[in-house]
């Protein structure tokens, strides 16, 4: 089990400075009902949308905000679109790992001089609020990367779009930002991946686990978790690996329809009572059995928490040598078994729950079980 490593800084320059996440944009099958269940179930407020009334014939778009996370929820006006066709094969999904930048023109040159493949050229929007310039990269799946600069910008979200009024708002959540965003890759394709994220993007690898890591009865994976430079951006990258039954990214690739974004995970400031408003709000969680609370203390040692509220929420705990993360995720949040949110709280923690890997995987089988993908 002693494959968990992380490995040192490195000093060189970084030649793809990143200020964090910009926005994550999915593809769905109906934006405007998926924007209503974002706000009333996770609590995102409304920010900005684009559609015909704004001059898009092809699509909409409704941007949400909660703290510094953005999500961006579009659907297609018609069965023709490139979007359609993503929601066809994929159903609801991660489209855009939108990266904030200061030059979305240097990132377009440093990225694909080392071979990234172009997805969108760089771009210059424009309304009277300013400007933001815009340029993208592919990434695994049909997944891309786009590098956005909005220094020249004081506008609600990007040209394009207009502010969206509500009637309609729920309190938010607790929910801050994006933490890491996990992506899951095909049989033999985290190592390309990982080559990937090193080479055109300049990240490090920081940590890896191996299926004697993560393995359960049945099923197995691998992981590698990418980070850029100052560590505001992370992308774990996982692989199944051989067990005796169906992984749970396995299971993903299948109904995915390839690889794809696996989960989100959004950091809160308390845990406690995020996840007591989402449940409240209909979230659903999974759950581990209550014996995992058993000998908790014994396996982290001491935490600030009650233990009681984190036993009654199913709220996980884990430790590594520079502190201690509680973290919960939910069930997956479309009818295919795919994406899926995870809700952290680190206190030191810099890493992604490994000791909670076996409770949750047996809690995930249990899931698969039920919808009979073991
Ligand atoms: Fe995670």
């Amino acid at each position: 089990m002693e494959t968990l490593e992380i490995k040192s800084e490195t000093t060189t320059t970084d030649f793809l400075p990143l200020n964090g996440t910009d926005y994550i944009e999915l593809y769905v099958g109906n934006a405007k009902q998926a924007a209503h269940f974002y706000k009333t179930a996770f609590g995102f407020q409304s920010l900005a949308y684009a559609g015909p009334e704004t001059g898009v014939k092809d699509r909409v778009s409704y941007v949400l905000a909660q703290n510094k996370v953005r999500l961006m929820l579009t659907s297609p006006l018609h069965s023709n679109s490139p979007i359609a066709e993503h929601h066809k094969k994929h159903g609801d999904g991660v489209k855009v790992l939108a990266l904030w930048v200061d030059d979305a023109y240097d990132a377009f040159e440093q990225t694909t001089k080392r071979g990234g493949k172009p997805f969108m050229q760089p771009t210059t929007i424009t309304d009277a609020n300013g400007e933001v310039r815009l340029s993208g990269i592919h990434t695994y799946g049909d997944v891309v990367h786009v590098f956005v600069e909005r220094k020249n910008y004081k506008g609600v979200f990007m040209p394009g779009f207009v502010k969206w009024e509500s009637t309609y708002n729920p309190p938010p959540a607790g929910l801050l930002h994006v933490d890491h965003c996990v992506g899951n890759v095909d049989w033999n394709q985290m190592n390309p991946r990982v080559k990937f994220y090193e080479e055109v993007m300049g990240f490090r690898n920081i940590l890896s686990f191996d299926d004697k890591d993560i393995s359960t009865e049945y099923s197995a994976l691998m992981s590698k978790v990418m980070s850029n430079g100052n560590g505001f951006v992370k992308f774990p990258i996982n692989e199944p690996a051989e067990g005796k039954k169906k992984s749970q990214v396995e299971e993903y690739l299948e109904f995915y329809e390839g690889e794809g974004t696996q989960h989100i995970a959004i950091a809160t400031a308390d845990i406690v009572s995020t996840v007591k408003e989402l449940m409240a709000r209909g979230v659903e969680f999974l759950k581990v059995p209550s014996t995992y609370y058993d000998d908790l203390l014994d396996r982290v040692g001491p935490i600030e928490e009650d233990i009681e509220p984190l036993k009654e929420l199913g709220i996980l705990v884990d430790r590594d040598d520079e502190g201690y993360l509680l973290q919960l995720f939910t069930k997956p949040v479309e009818d295919r078994p795919t994406m899926f949110y995870e809700i952290i709280q680190r206190k030191g923690a810099k890493s992604f729950g490994k000791g909670n890997f076996k409770a949750l995987f047996e809690a995930i089988e249990r899931e698969q079980e039920l919808r009979g993908n073991l």
